[in-house]
């Protein structure tokens, strides 16, 4: 798809979104979680839609952007990994093996690698906290990682495409 073609139709999703949204209280939240939900991540165009429609600012839709961490500004990495930072996992050895992802991937958190396969991600339980270190790749969940047992994982995902 070219990228007018894309942006055209971005722009489509994101004008449907908004009138599907903007007459109830509270819809920005809800509206910027949907954008993102179509297309991965909200485009610096929908920010002044956005703002217009709700009749906010465009520095209070971007101030919203940048203060949830939920919200990309950038499409994701091929994949994304989330590397759990809550308490038990903590203390099983979920900080050495974040410094390991954060060198292994050359980025920190909420950014992609420069090959563009990977984004990394912190998450704050998973739900399996009696076998931590736990990530999550996609949606499948992995226990009992190992700074050894990531770069395994993160390269049969690399592989994959
Ligand atoms: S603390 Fe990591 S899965 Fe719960």
């Amino acid at each position: 798809m070219s990228t007018a073609i894309a942006e055209a139709a971005s722009n489509a999703a994101v004008r449907q979104i908004i009138e599907a949204r903007r007459a109830m209280s509270g819809a920005l939240l809800p509206i910027l979680h949907d954008i993102q939900h179509a297309l991965g991540h909200i485009p610096a165009d929908a920010v002044p839609m956005v703002a217009e429609a709700l009749n906010l600012s465009r520095a209070e839709v971007h101030g919203v952007i940048s203060y949830y961490h939920h919200f990309r500004e950038q499409p994701a990495g091929r994949h994304v990994v989330q590397i759990c930072r809550a308490e038990a996992c903590q203390a099983r050895g979920a900080d050495a093996l974040v410094a390991h992802a954060k060198s292994a991937l050359d980025c920190d958190f909420h950014h992609t690698s420069a090959d563009g396969a990977v984004t990394l991600e912190p998450v704050y339980c998973l739900g399996h906290c009696a076998v931590g270190p736990n990530i999550a790749i996609d949606d499948a969940l992995f226990a009992r990682v190992s700074p050894q047992r990531f770069d395994m994982l993160v390269a049969g995902k690399r592989g994959e495409q």
